[in-house]
């Protein structure tokens, strides 16, 4: 395919720009104008990272609730526990742990919109309760008995085959169809391929912006492997790519090899990882990108910190007990301690403090700026 190379001297970004270019864009975006002044619920499909979250911002924003509040809960997020007290608050004592009242998200999202992401992920308990909530407009905090009235739009989305959840007794039919009043298929990007290139402008001119770079280009390669690339990732890992292109591109010219994909083997593992929808992942990237950015290459020290202070915490402070939950010796448990200031010198016997230290140390640092 052949390809010209891009150049933006105009580093002007409108906030919240949406790009909508393909025609199936075109389409989803009169559908998304149709739906958005009803108050129909809307359920949202579409792979990870199409902007199922964006859509729902902008359908908030072009209905008679726009200036309300939008809250947005990630139902995969929840604790099975929690969810219900979560969405719908809990009065105080309602349960061991709940020391005060505490207002649910359907409360806070009253007058606006509520979005429901990964609303596949619901427990059926709680499925129950949302139909329940839905029909009646009104929410009965966990211990209460007190039904608060409620005028909120429930958008949700998934990523996921609710029909096959149905089905398959995971999701219940008649919350289904109570969701699925009015619905949104968002395509995902490798069938729209006519956005790749404006999406691609559109992160190079924000994420530009935030480098403070006044020009950028991106050479006719680089433009030919965005288009040559099948996007498991969607919008976000196009978001990453461009991104991650900036902070490590020469004054602002995005070269073949600041697309960190190669060829093969190596990509086509590379793909399977970002298409797996898990929400962690993509925190992971952004976490990544932000150190990146900032030249603090200690991710790895920060994750296993975290891990062996959390293990060791849950394990009371038991060096056996945490050193086999972690799977990893005692010798290298008690240096990783003593590196994270939880052991004193004086507790770690002399072969984990000399052998040791040295072979676990920071592996893979992460490479920073633009050399
Ligand atoms: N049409 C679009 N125009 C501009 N940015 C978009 C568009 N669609 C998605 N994005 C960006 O891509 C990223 C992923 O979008 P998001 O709504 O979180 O996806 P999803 O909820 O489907 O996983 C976000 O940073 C979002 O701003
Ligand atoms: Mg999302």
């Amino acid at each position: 395919m052949k390809a010209a190379p891009l150049r933006i001297t105009s580093l002007d970004v409108r906030p919240r720009a949406l790009v909508f270019e393909d025609m199936a864009s075109r389409d989803l975006l009169h559908q998304i104008r149709r739906i958005a002044p009803s108050e129909a619920t809307v359920l949202i499909l579409g792979e990870t990272g199409t902007g199922k979250e964006v859509v729902a911002r902008y359908v908030h924003s072009l209905s008679r609730r726009e200036g309300q509040p939008f809250v947005a809960v990630n139902c995969g997020a929840l604790s099975e526990t929690l969810a219900e007290s979560e969405l719908f608050g809990h009065e105080k004592g309602a349960f061991t742990g709940a020391d005060g009242t505490k207002t649910g998200w359907f409360e806070s999202a009253n007058g606006g919109t509520l979005f429901l992401d990964e609303v596949g992920d619901l427990p059926l308990k709680l499925q129950v309760k949302l139909l329940r909530v839905l029909q009646e407009r009104e929410v009965v905090r966990v211990g209460s008995r007190k039904a608060v009235p409620i005028d909120v739009r429930v958008i949700t989305a998934t990523n996921a085959n609710l029909d096959e959840a149905v089905v398959a007794g995971r999701f219940r039919e008649d919350l289904f169809y109570r969701l699925n009043v009015a619905s949104l298929r968002l395509p995902a990007l490798r069938e729209r391929p006519g956005d790749i290139l404006p999406l691609a402008e559109h992160f190079l001119r924000v994420y530009a912006q935030r480098a403070r770079l006044d020009e950028v280009s991106i050479s006719a390669e680089f433009v030919h492997r965005l288009l040559d690339y099948s996007w498991p990732g969607n919008v976000r890992e196009l978001e990453n790519v461009v991104h991650r292109a900036i902070l490590t591109c020469r004054e602002g010219r995005i070269d073949a090899d600041d697309f960190p994909l190669g060829s093969g083997r190596e990509t086509a593992l590379l793909q399977e990882a970002s298409a797996l929808p898990d929400p962690s992942t993509a925190a992971l990237e952004r976490a990544l990108l932000e150190l990146y950015e900032c030249g603090e290459p200690t991710l790895f020290d920060r994750i296993a910190s975290t891990v062996i202070t959390t293990a060791f915490r849950f394990c009371h402070g038991n060096q056996s007990e945490t050193a086999r939950l972690l799977g990893i010796s005692r010798n290298i448990l008690r240096a990783r301690l003593l590196q994270f200031g939880l052991l004193s010198d004086r507790r770690v016997d002399a072969r984990a403090s000399t052998g040791l230290v040295g072979h676990i140390g920071t592996p893979g640092r992460v490479r920073c700026g633009g050399s």
